[in-house]
Parts: structure tokens; C-alpha cells; sequence
């Protein structure tokens, strides 16, 4: 699915009259992912597409962030489960159209599965497969960019989990509004500053496009609205 040629960026000429939805080919993904090398292969960088169309960027970014964990923990499961948790887990997606996002939740999925098989096979866990589909399931939104609000018939906030690591192997997940972090006064210094983690707008119909540092925030900088008790990564749950 990932446009190697320029017939394959787009669907029906419907689509992008009504969403500009153009994907963007592979060569331009590298080129510009490129831009950031540093932090695609970092495997906890945070990403923002909030207009991620079945995502080529974020497909990219978590190969590339996979090598990474195959290169370090290729033979020791456990560290590559976590850190494979780890790098799913600060990816974050937006899209105003439900295929695009139920494609982009599987497709980062089936990377994932894919490189796991390759090195674990038969010892592959169940759980850490669920953990990472749990994952994908809160991060990859189904939501409007612009107005900051789900499209799935509740209009409510668009909601991000931050999740971290505390220690080894157990998570803990904070929920905050995209609208509050928007609102943040240092929010405009964080882009002036950006050369860190990553948010990249492309709304098709529109020039605009935003790199946006999250790396050098103060934890205060952003208000929460809920912890959640810490989890161990094979069991990531709605609790
Ligand atoms: C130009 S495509 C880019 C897709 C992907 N980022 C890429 O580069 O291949 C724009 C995408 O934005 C989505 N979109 C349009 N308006 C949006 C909005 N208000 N909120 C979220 N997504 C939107 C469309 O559905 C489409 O998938």
C-alpha cells in the first residue's frame, strides 16, 4: 500500500475533492523522514500525523524504529517485546475517514507481527500481539484535525494517551486533550525551537505544514486529564 507510483496516491477523485486525500509516495516519505533521521530511529520518539491517511509516514517511522529494536534485542524476547511496545507506543495518528484508519491500525500492526514472527516465531506471545493492537486502538483516531473532535457520533475531544515506561516492563498511561495541548502558551515556543519529536500536518487542501518539537517539554507544560495505574506491557487493558 505504500505508493511507489504516482497512480497509486489516490483512491477516487471523490476523495480528494471532498478530504485532499493524496498520499504521499515512498520516495518523498524517505526524503523527508530523512530530514529527521536522528529521531525516526529512536525508539521512543514521539510522532504526531494528524492527518495520516492510512500512514506512510508512520509506517516508515516505526520500520524504521523496529531495526533499531532488532539490531539491540534480537535475541532477547522480552526487551524486544517491551521495546517493540515502546516504540508502537509513541505513535500517534489522526483521520476523518474510518478505512483510512482501521488500514493504518493494521498496517503498523502487520510490521510489527511481521518482524516479531521473523525473530520469534513459534515463541511469539499472544499477548504482547494484544498489548500492541490495544496500542494502535488509542493512538490511530479517528477524528477531525481541525476541529479537535472524534467523528465516530460522539464528537467528543480528541483524547491522546501518553504512555510511559516506568522501570522495566510496566506502563504507565496519562490521557490528555489535544485541544489543551494546542493551547498551551509554550506550545508556541515548542515550535519555534523544533528539532526534536515530530508533528507533521498535511491536510491536502491546504499549504500547511508544521514541524512541531515535543521532546524538550516540561511534564507541567501540559495539563492531564487521568492517570491510569501502572500496567505490566503484556497486559495493557481498559481498566
Ligand atoms: C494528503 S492526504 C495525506 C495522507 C498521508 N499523510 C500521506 O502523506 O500519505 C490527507 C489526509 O487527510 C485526511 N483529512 C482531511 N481532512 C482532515 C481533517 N480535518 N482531520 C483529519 N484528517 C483529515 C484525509 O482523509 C486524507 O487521508
Amino acid at each position: 500500500l505504500v505508493c511507489k507510483k504516482e497512480n497509486e496516491q489516490i483512491i477516487s477523485k471523490e476523495r480528494v475533492a471532498n478530504h485532499g486525500e493524496v498520499y504521499t509516495a515512498e520516495r518523498e516519505v524517505n526524503a523527508m523522514l530523512d530530514l529527521v533521521k536522528f529521531q525516526t530511529q529512536r525508539i521512543e520518539s514521539t510522532f504526531l500525523e494528524p492527518a495520516c491517511g492510512t500512514g506512510n509516514f508512520l509506517v516508515e517511522i516505526l520500520r524504521r524504529k523496529l531495526d533499531i529494536v532488532v539490531s539491540k534485542y534480537k535475541r532477547k524476547q522480552y526487551e524486544f517485546e517491551f521495546y517493540s511496545i515502546i516504540a508502537v507506543s509513541s505513535l500517534y495518528g489522526i483521520d476523518i475517514l474510518s478505512d483510512n484508519v482501521e488500514k493504518c491500525r493494521e498496517r503498523l500492526f502487520d510490521i510489527f507481527n511481521s518482524t516479531y514472527q521473523t525473530y520469534f516465531n513459534k515463541k511469539a506471545k499472544e499477548s504482547c500481539k494484544e498489548s500492541v493492537r490495544y496500542i494502535l486502538s488509542k493512538n490511530i483516531i479517528l477524528g477531525d484535525a481541525l476541529t479537535l473532535k472524534r467523528v465516530d457520533g460522539s464528537a467528543s475531544p480528541i483524547i491522546f494517551c501518553e504512555w510511559t515506561p516506568i522501570g522495566r516492563y510496566y506502563i504507565q498511561r496519562k490521557d490528555y486533550e489535544f485541544a489543551e495541548l494546542l493551547k498551551d502558551k509554550e506550545f508556541e515556543n515548542i515550535i519555534e525551537e523544533s528539532d526534536h519529536d515530530q508533528m507533521m500536518i498535511d491536510f491536502g487542501q491546504s499549504d500547511k505544514q508544521l514541524t512541531i518539537d515535543y521532546t524538550q517539554r516540561e511534564e507541567s507544560i501540559f495539563k492531564h486529564i487521568n492517570t491510569y495505574p501502572l500496567q505490566h506491557f503484556l497486559e495493557l487493558k481498559d481498566v
